[in-house]
């Protein structure tokens, strides 16, 4: 088998052509710009680097945008009190505060600190418990571009076995539960896990999101699985995945590169969740 290439470049310029369109609609007619604030704290260089993309994708559609660079010595009482007025802030439809956050900043208490319905990272517990109980809500940006991937295979998800690596409460628990609804077999496994490749050989679909490059070899990929690569790493200054990525292709019938997956995708999702929280907070 030689795989399909999932793209998320080109399923992004689709997407994100659409919301451009949508966002000169608003505005001619409803006179409705969507405004998303971005907080970032700290110099860490790659959440700089995707702080910017997010600026630039912002500027690209149409919306306004607005980017805030705080020094690590920021405190949780003053970041909570920008949260605050970017709360109270008329043009601010969504508010996302980049991760990881510096030593000392607790990132449950500043996400919970963004309202409800700004919260298009789907971070805040309000969300995050409606995603789980099934309802309507914001949901985290980079498993929704994982599902709209899985979905553009066309296949039927009722009854496959998803196995998902990864327990992080930004992409592995929200894919885990994404896929359930979807009436997969969901397996997630973590770094506790006995035997992991045991688990990978049984899956239908992988959902590959540790940060471990080249963690899942081709030999572990069941003839025709779709494998899904979140991961992203710095290896001798080019980006690698969780994935091997060329023997897993010859197993696999679909799968995603790294660069040019997911990561385009995570983007276009939060482009998605701000034209929603716009539209919904103007209704
Ligand atoms: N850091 C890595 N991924 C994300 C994300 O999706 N949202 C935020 N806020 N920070 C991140």
């Amino acid at each position: 088998m030689c795989a399909k290439i999932l793209d998320g470049r080109k399923i992004s310029k689709e997407i994100r052509n659409a919301i451009m369109n949508e966002v000169h609609h608003l505005k001619d007619h409803y006179g409705i710009t969507p405004g998303l604030a971005v907080v970032i704290v700290g110099d860490d260089d790659a959440s700089h680097v995707y702080v910017s993309m997010k600026e630039k994708a912002c500027q690209k559609v149409g919306f306004h945008s607005e980017v805030y660079k705080l020094p690590k010595e920021t405190t949780e009482k003053e970041l909570l009190t920008l949260i605050d007025e970017l709360n109270h802030n008329e043009k601010i439809n969504g508010i996302l505060v980049q991760l990881p956050l510096p030593k000392g900043i607790d990132e449950n208490l500043i996400n919970s600190h963004i309202l409800p319905m700004k919260d298009v990272d789907g971070f805040h517990a309000v969300n995050a418990g409606k995603l789980l109980l099934g309802e309507e809500s914001f949901v985290p940006c980079t498993p929704k571009g994982i599902l709209e991937l899985i979905k553009r295979t066309e296949e039927d998800l009722t009854g496959k076995h998803a196995v998902v690596i990864g327990r992080s409460n930004i992409v592995g628990k929200p894919a885990g539960v994404l896929l359930l609804k979807e009436n997969a077999t969901v397996t997630i496994c973590h770094s506790k896990t006995k035997n992991l490749e045991k688990h990978v050989k049984m899956a239908d679909i992988v959902v590959a999101a540790v940060g471990v490059p080249e963690l899942i070899k081709g030999d572990m990929i069941k003839d025709g699985a779709i494998v899904i690569d979140a991961g992203t790493r710095k290896v001798n200054g080019k980006l690698v995945g969780d994935v091997a990525f060329e023997e897993a292709s010859k197993k696999a019938s679909w799968i995603t590169p790294v660069p040019g997956g997911v990561g385009p995708m995570t983007i276009t999702m939060l482009l998605e969740n701000t034209l929603k929280a716009a539209k919904t907070q103007c209704e």
